[in-house]
């Protein structure tokens, strides 16, 4: 009898047709209610989760002792309880790598478009607003020569800076743990958290989501960052306060925000929706053709080598 894999939402063709090539494939789709994923897993060998996909105990219990890998449709895994699997003997993958380029180039693109207010200039002109050409308006950040302020300087953090090092800009970083290559290749310093917020002009996060983590830029953070300073995350919603970064918007203390990652997401909160100078995409940080077909890819490949006996290429250290 093949193995069973259990998808909870859904898996690009890329991963999805090795799979079904060689087990029984189960899908519950983009929209699938929680019911129907505790109903999909029963019995299966392996779960294939995303970022939408909370793996908890209930899960784990709805799946049965059978289970032997959740494998993670994403880099992240901070929708996974890593001690219950644990606790049971489930091994967890995930998809690094892959995915690096198109995210550091997402917050790259976040810092331009958030620095020159791209959002709020582009509605005004679709909204009828622009009244024409005007020296005094929209005059925004360059990055160029710019402090870019990294934190979390992993696989995307290091791409972003060096993406920014082509801007010329000044890098420092702040991370629990020192990054020496970074500092002889990049030329990047580390600072104090505190001190990254009050110098840079640019403040990048790539920091995973854990509880230290958990709204690290809140109201206190902000009080310390330069009233032009542009914040971008394409890391993880609640590494961030929204309605904390809202208001220092609206109040001016913070120069502009490039948001793809949203506490409590897909809802986003009415103060940061309505607040001037971000730019706000929906959680798009790995959306490339390659990234994604790469992410399908390696998901399948850690269900394979799983089922066939081997070492996952991608284990998740618990
Ligand atoms: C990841 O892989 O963690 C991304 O956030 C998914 O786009």
């Amino acid at each position: 009898m093949s193995a069973t894999v259990a998808i909870a939402r859904v898996l690009l063709p890329a991963g999805l047709e090795q799979l079904q090539q060689r087990f029984e494939v189960r899908i519950g789709g983009l929209d699938a209610a929680r019911e129907r994923v505790l109903e999909l897993v029963h019995d299966a060998d392996v779960l294939v989760a995303d970022p939408a996909v909370p793996v908890d105990e209930q899960l784990l219990d709805a799946a049965g002792p059978q289970l032997k890998l959740v494998a993670n449709f994403a880099v992240g895994y901070d929708n996974i309880d890593l001690e219950a699997c644990a606790g049971r003997g489930v091994l967890v993958t995930n998809t690094p790598d892959v995915l690096t380029n198109a995210t550091a180039e997402l917050a790259l693109a976040l810092s331009l478009s958030a620095a020159r207010f791209l959002s709020d200039a582009e509605s005004d002109l679709r909204q009828g607003r622009w009244p024409g050409w005007d020296p005094a308006a929209y005059r925004g950040l360059e990055l160029s020569g710019a402090v870019v302020g990294v934190i979390g300087l992993g696989r995307i953090g290091t791409r972003y800076a060096e993406l920014c090092r082509g801007f010329s800009s000044e890098l420092v970083y702040a991370s629990p743990t020192a990054r020496p290559e970074a500092e002889r290749s990049l030329g990047a310093r580390r600072l104090e958290l505190e001190e990254l917020l009050g110098s840079a002009d640019f403040i990048s996060l790539h920091a995973p989501s854990r509880p230290d983590t958990h709204h690290l830029i809140d109201a206190a953070a902000l009080e310390k960052v330069q009233p032009h300073a542009v914040l971008v995350n394409t890391s993880r919603g609640p590494l961030v306060d929204l309605d904390a970064v809202a208001a220092a918007l609206d109040e001016g203390r913070l120069g502009a925000a490039g948001l793809d990652v949203y506490e409590g997401e897909p809802q986003v909160p009415e103060s940061i929706r309505a607040a001037p100078r971000a730019v706000l995409t929906p959680h798009i940080g790995s959306a490339t053709v390659k990234a994604r077909d790469g992410m399908a890819r390696t998901v399948a490949a850690n269900v394979i080598a799983v089922l066939e006996g081997r070492e996952p290429p991608n284990p998740v250290a618990i």
